[in-house]
């Protein structure tokens, strides 16, 4: 099959991938279409610092030495999150946990210093209950013991690395649901305090039954860029909801919804990245029975693959 990498004229088109794949030859070779790529799982906090003080970075690090033997630029994914985060994190008190987000930033960054230019660096911090008119941060037990940790994170990451780029990643925020504009405003409200936030990822988790409209994507990645922060499409997926029965598999509608993001995406020239999150849909955290991917159980391109082709 033609390469995506070779379609995307230097943009950059990744996908998360995980090691515990990486023995299947299939995978292998699905996985060099791409220039860019960020690991499923292996970079989050209790991955990397499952006990506290001992950090672990074997399995980010072969992610990383993956995407360099195959020439793909990778994606750090995530400092600080409320999920997958270490137990001994979440029952620290609010001093303890607060040094422990500014030790963990610090010492991520530096080890990966020149090597990872772009990071997540707060995953999910804004409550599902937003309606668009200001914004809720979600009632996780960082913002419990921590009100202000995103400050924090952002000004951490800032200071100890001052040439990564600095990225806010969400999902349910790409034009459809009330959210999409609460992060936006929250995203503003960041850039007017001069928090240092250089990016938005659109996490894009989709199914064809409730899916963006081009014009609403493309116009709040537009006015993201107004905004002066660029914008990644992070873990594109799109799940076939009912129509998984159809003649196609539902490829056909799902592929509608693959062409509405990444022409949105270069529509903007503050959009610098498009993610699809995993390789093969039997990988896949929406469940293979959903088909979300580019590529099939087997790894061989689907519809969904050609459409991104042809748009690229
Ligand atoms: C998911 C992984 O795909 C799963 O393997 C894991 O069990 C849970 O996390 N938003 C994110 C990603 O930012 O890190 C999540 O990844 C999917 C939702």
């Amino acid at each position: 099959f033609e390469l995506l990498r070779d379609a995307a004229n230097g943009f950059r088109i990744g996908a998360a991938t995980n090691t515990i794949h990486y023995s299947n030859r299939n995978y292998i070779e699905a996985m060099k279409s791409f220039n860019y790529m960020v690991a499923e799982n292996a970079c989050k906090f209790v991955s990397i610092q499952g006990t506290k003080g001992r950090y672990n970075f074997d399995d980010c690090d072969n992610h990383l030495k993956k995407a360099q033997e195959l020439k793909m630029d990778f994606r750090g994914h995530a400092l600080i999150w409320h999920s997958m985060a270490p137990q001994w994190l979440e029952r620290e008190d609010s001093n303890t946990m607060k040094q422990s987000i500014i030790d963990h930033i610090t010492t991520v960054l530096k080890h990966y210093e020149g090597k990872i230019d772009t990071w997540d660096v707060v995953n999910e911090a804004i409550d599902d209950g937003s309606n668009g008119n200001g914004w809720k941060l979600r009632n996780s037990f960082l913002y419990q013991k921590v009100p202000n940790f995103i400050d924090i994170a952002f000004q951490t990451a800032r200071k100890v690395s001052p040439n990564t780029k600095l990225f806010y990643n969400d999902y349910n925020t790409e034009g459809i649901w009330a959210k999409s504009e609460s992060v936006y405003q929250f995203v503003a409200d960041m850039k007017k305090r001069n928090i240092p936030i250089d990016g938005v990822g659109i996490q894009y988790h989709v199914g064809v039954n409730v899916q963006p409209q081009f014009d609403k994507i493309n116009n709040l990645i537009s006015r993201y860029c107004k905004l002066g922060v660029e914008v990644h499409i992070t873990e594109l997926d799109v799940s076939c909801d009912d129509n998984c029965n159809d003649r196609d598999g539902g490829e056909g509608k799902q592929s509608q919804v693959y062409i509405n993001a990444l022409k949105a995406c270069l529509n903007n020239s503050c959009c610098t990245g498009f993610l699809v999150w995993g390789i093969g849909d039997s990988d896949s955290w929406r469940g293979a029975e959903n088909k979300p991917l580019l590529f099939n159980s087997n790894y061989q391109p689907k519809g969904q693959y050609n459409a991104i082709l042809e748009t690229l």
